[in-house]
């Protein structure tokens, strides 16, 4: 295989779980450099297991995960960071009692060289960040919360982004603006984005592939035509069929 076709992250069959609790069995999966990527599937499947264990929170008991061709699987999360990969947990992603630029300089501990650069780049891709720098991040509201964690994300500098549930709890509204953020960054500054999401009928409007993770392995994959024309994602997932009537097979 080329280096040019080479993608940006790949993960082979990787294995993981708590204990002796076997959750992911053997999970395979890739994002191009630039490339926007939904893992979506019922409650319990396995979709934050996977990104703890692609961001090494979770140390995989088996399988790959290259970044840019190294595998760095089994690596401690501050390495994988460094590596090009951040992550967004679910919740307590943020630090509530600081405010907004202090948020950012914690995001950036480890890369202290070019701090102002990066949070002024972050502050110029989301004005909302540069209003709000001197408040207590605990104050925001939710979808500016998410703001606040995407760009503490991006002050590592990360050629991709792993987001669980961005969106989760929010409005439709807000939901709707945190999609715009993750589109924003995906395409002002160039990060992959792999994205765990619910609302599969909106994340859907905004990703280019996707997989659908069931107890723990990878059910089904394909560009997002394909999964908007599956049975299986119209049936659970996109709820009746707004393309007009059902078709038989
Ligand atoms: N820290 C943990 N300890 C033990 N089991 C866990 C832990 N976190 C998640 N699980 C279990 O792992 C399975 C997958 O969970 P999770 O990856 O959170 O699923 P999803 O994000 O798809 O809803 C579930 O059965 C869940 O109960
Ligand atoms: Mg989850």
């Amino acid at each position: 295989m080329g280096v040019a076709k080479q993608p940006l992250l790949e993960v082979a069959e990787l294995e993981a779980g708590y204990g002796d609790l076997r959750i992911l069995r053997g999970v395979s999966l890739a994002v191009g450099r630039g490339e926007r990527v939904l893992v979506f599937g019922p409650n319990g499947s396995g979709k934050s297991t996977l990104l703890k264990a692609i961001s090494g929170i979770l140390r995989p008991s088996a399988g790959s995960v290259r970044l840019a061709g190294s595998d760095v699987a089994g690596r401690p999360a501050h390495r994988i960071v460094r590596s090009g990969l951040s992550y967004v947990p679910q919740t307590g992603n943020i630090f509530p009692d600081l405010t907004v630029e202090e948020n950012l300089e914690v995001g950036a501990a480890t890369a202290r060289r070019g701090y102002r650069e990066r949070r002024d780049a972050a502050m110029d891709l989301f004005p909302t960040l540069a209003e709000r720098r001197r408040q207590v991040a605990g104050t925001l509201s939710g979808g500016e919360r998410q703001l606040v964690a995407l760009g503490r994300a991006l002050m590592l500098d990360p050629g991709v982004l792993l987001l669980d549930e961005p969106a989760a709890a929010l409005s439709a509204a807000m939901a709707e603006q945190v999609f715009d953020h993750v589109l924003t960054v995906n395409r002002e500054r160039g990060v992959a984005i792999l994205l765990v999401e619910q609302n599969v009928l909106k994340a859907l409007e905004i990703v280019q592939r996707g997989y659908l993770l069931e107890t723990g392995t990878v059910r089904l994959a394909g560009p997002v035509g394909e999964l908007r024309a599956s049975e299986a994602v119209r049936g659970a997932y996109l709820g009746s069929s707004p393309d007009g009537p059902p078709t038989t097979p």
